[in-house]
């Protein structure tokens, strides 16, 4: 049996990889460990909750005392490390919450897994860090790709967290020879997507009839995966990735933002049966977003090519069936947009 802490495990892309970790290895014991912030949500994962092999543990990674004692007890043999602040805006307004979690909680992490390990041996151990692909910085020449040795140039503070945290793990299987294993992936979106982000935000506000804000001329070009073939890739790696080396994960699908929330709108007045160009009405364009990074895009040859994963839906497949999630779970869209959350989106909004 294996026993696997997977961290962040209540958010969005964490609560598919516990949900597909669970529900495929019934031999593995799953611990997810989430502080619960405001992005972390039990909902998330009340389908699995009652697994025999699964267990929630709520606790923050920049607690290295328990951290530490956490590993002592459970002597985990892998860990999958999501748990983050995750969001751009955020990071601009409050960068030290960055630094504090994707920075230190990470390097707490990375210790605790040392020095658990070092002690019962390497062999069969794994630490897997969930990176981001805007640690690249930003793409200007419409050939140009990021590939897993195009250099760091993380340009927001999120990115610049990110960054780090992927140097300190690279230091780790480097220096003290933990056994590591990196991907870095573009864009998520799907179910459980929480509505800070553009995809969910455009449909929360569509059902809600309040503007839809596009920062800028809404030129910036982004790179979306399905959030569950991200987790499928995630367990991919886990799986067969080499020990220390770095995997890209994309899906080669490119959007502006203006052409994606188009379609978003156009999605939304089919399903709701309203006349097409309704929704789009509620485009509002405004302030740029500082230091607005212009394009992402990954080239995910080497995962395809080596490990054999690939995305499993076309977007507008994709799309559909997030459309159509978030339709049939309007309760959970309310719930995470009222209380404390709602006062930030507004301050957020009116800041605009
Ligand atoms: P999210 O914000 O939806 O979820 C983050 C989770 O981490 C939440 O459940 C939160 O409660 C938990 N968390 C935050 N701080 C914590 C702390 N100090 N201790 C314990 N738990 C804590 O994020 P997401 O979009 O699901 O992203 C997950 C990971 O994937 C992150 O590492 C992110 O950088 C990376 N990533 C995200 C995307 C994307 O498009 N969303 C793309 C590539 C990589
Ligand atoms: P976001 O979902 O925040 O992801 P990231 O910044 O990590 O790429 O934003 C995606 C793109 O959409 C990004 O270029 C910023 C833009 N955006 C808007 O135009 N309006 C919005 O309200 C939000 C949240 C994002």
């Amino acid at each position: 049996m294996k026993k696997l802490l997977i961290t962040g495990g209540a958010g969005f892309i964490g609560s598919h990889v516990v949900r597909l970790f669970v529900t495929k290895y019934p031999d593995y014991q799953i611990f997810n460990l989430d502080k619960l912030t405001y992005a972390g949500n039990l909902e998330n994962l009340r389908d699995i909750e009652n697994q025999p092999n699964y267990t929630f543990v709520k606790g923050d990674i920049v607690d290295a005392s328990f951290i530490d004692a956490l590993f002592a007890e459970h002597q985990f043999d892998g860990v999958i490390h999501l748990a983050a602040e995750s969001h751009v805006d955020r990071s601009i307004s409050e960068p030290m919450a960055f630094v504090m979690t994707n920075v230190v909680g990470t390097c707490n992490l990375l210790n605790a897994a040392k020095n658990t390990w070092k002690a019962s041996g390497y062999e069969g151990k794994r630490f897997y860090h969930v990176s981001t692909d805007e640690v690249y910085g930003e793409l200007h020449n419409p050939e140009d790709f990021f590939t897993e040795t195009t250099p760091y140039d993380p340009r927001s503070p999120y990115s610049a967290s990110k960054a780090s945290s992927d140097h300190f793990v690279r230091a780790y299987g480097n220096t003290y020879k933990l056994p590591v294993v990196i991907t870095n992936c573009s864009n998520n979106y799907g179910p459980n997507h929480f509505p800070e982000k553009l995809l969910p935000l455009m449909i929360h506000n569509i059902l809600n009839n309040k503007p839809l804000p596009v920062y800028g001329k809404g030129e910036n070009v982004r790179d979306w995966l399905f959030v569950v073939d991200h987790a499928r890739a995630i367990d991919t790696v886990f799986h067969n990735g080499v020990l220390g080396e770095t995997y890209n994960i994309g899906g080669f699908n490119e959007w502006k933002n203006i052409d994606i929330v188009m379609l978003v709108c156009k999605t939304m007045d089919s399903k709701l049966g309203r006349p097409e160009g309704t929704s789009e009405q509620l485009i509002t364009y405004v302030t740029d977003r500082a230091g607005h990074d212009l394009r992402y895009a990954i080239d995910a040859t080497k995962i395809m090519n080596e490990l054999g994963w690939k995305p499993s839906l076309q977007f507008e497949e994709g799309l559909e069936k997030t459309v159509d999630w978030f339709l049939n779970n309007q309760e959970w869209l309310d719930n995470v947009t009222s209380g404390n959350y709602q006062k930030y989106y507004d301050s957020m909004y009116t800041n605009r």
